[in-house]
């Protein structure tokens, strides 16, 4: 089986994306996969979420995006299950010094070009804009997931994502494709949430995948720095990231 490379994306802010990529990653790894978790947000949530802080003279993601150092130089293991590219402020300026280099939306794709290799799944955290570190991303994945929090308005601003996708695949990468659309903080309870959840399933289909309950474990998880399955393995969060990753397995590789 080759490499799935995939982007998470959604330029709405607080649905799920860093929440996603930690849980899934930690699924994927407690099923023998070999993961890399890349942190593409300024923010580095995705990295203090699996409690990694870079030090002052470490590299992260930034050095490897510009040169400095390769992936491997800048890639920690937090957890036997998987391996982690940081990200600290300094990715910021990417944006701004990479401004008219012609190269500038492919640079994360020449980065994983060696680590492609050496892993099962790749899964990047983007951050909550349409910029240019998520056609980065999209360049370099080979498909996509769009975590959806299940609220009023929630399809609200997809189609412009969706635009930007196909931007992406018509001019950077015509690889990608889309691997699913992710219900996330789900409280069936509420009407919004599902009515909202048999919308996304009337808009997308079988491209719907097991949606992700609301669960105060996994915001405290993240705030602890651990994934889900090592801070509480019995909770929902668990049981519900578990089924995703196993439905993505399903997905991109036949269920091997
Ligand atoms: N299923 C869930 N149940 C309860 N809390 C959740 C759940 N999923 C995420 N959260 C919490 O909601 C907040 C937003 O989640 P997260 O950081 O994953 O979103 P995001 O899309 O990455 O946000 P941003 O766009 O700002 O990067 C976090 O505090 C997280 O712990
Ligand atoms: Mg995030």
């Amino acid at each position: 089986m080759s490499v799935q490379v995939v982007a998470f994306v959604n330029h709405k802010g607080g649905v799920g994306k860093t929440t996603s990529v930690a849980n899934i990653g930690a699924a994927l790894g407690r099923e023998g996969k070999r993961v890399l978790l890349v942190d593409l947000d300024p923010q580095a949530y995705l990295s203090s979420a699996v409690g990694i802080q870079v030090g002052e003279d470490a590299p992260s993601v930034y050095e490897v995006l510009t040169g400095v150092v390769a992936a491997e130089g800048a890639t920690v293991a937090p957890s036997e299950f998987y391996d982690v590219l940081p990200s600290t402020l300094a990715l910021s300026r990417l944006e701004v010094e990479f401004g008219a280099h012609a190269g500038r939306d492919l640079l994360l794709r020449r980065a994983l070009e060696l680590p492609r290799e050496a892993y099962d799944w790749i899964l990047i955290d983007c951050p909550p804009s349409l910029g240019m570190l998520m056609l980065n991303a999209l360049a370099a994945a080979t498909a996509y997931v769009v975590p959806v929090q299940t609220e009023y308005f929630a399809l609200r601003g997809l189609g412009t994502l969706e635009e930007i996708i196909e931007q992406a695949h018509d001019y950077l990468n015509s690889a990608l494709v889309p691997l699913g659309v992710l219900p996330t903080l789900y409280d069936g309870r509420k009407n919004q949430h599902s009515d909202t959840l048999a919308e996304l399933k009337e808009s997308y289909g079988e491209l719907v995948l097991p949606s992700v309950r609301m669960n105060v474990a996994l915001a405290d998880a993240q705030k602890a720095g651990r994934d889900i399955f090592a801070f509480r393995a019995n909770a929902h969060g668990a049981e519900d990231y578990a089924a995703v990753a196993r439905e993505l397995l399903v997905r991109a590789e036949g269920g091997a």
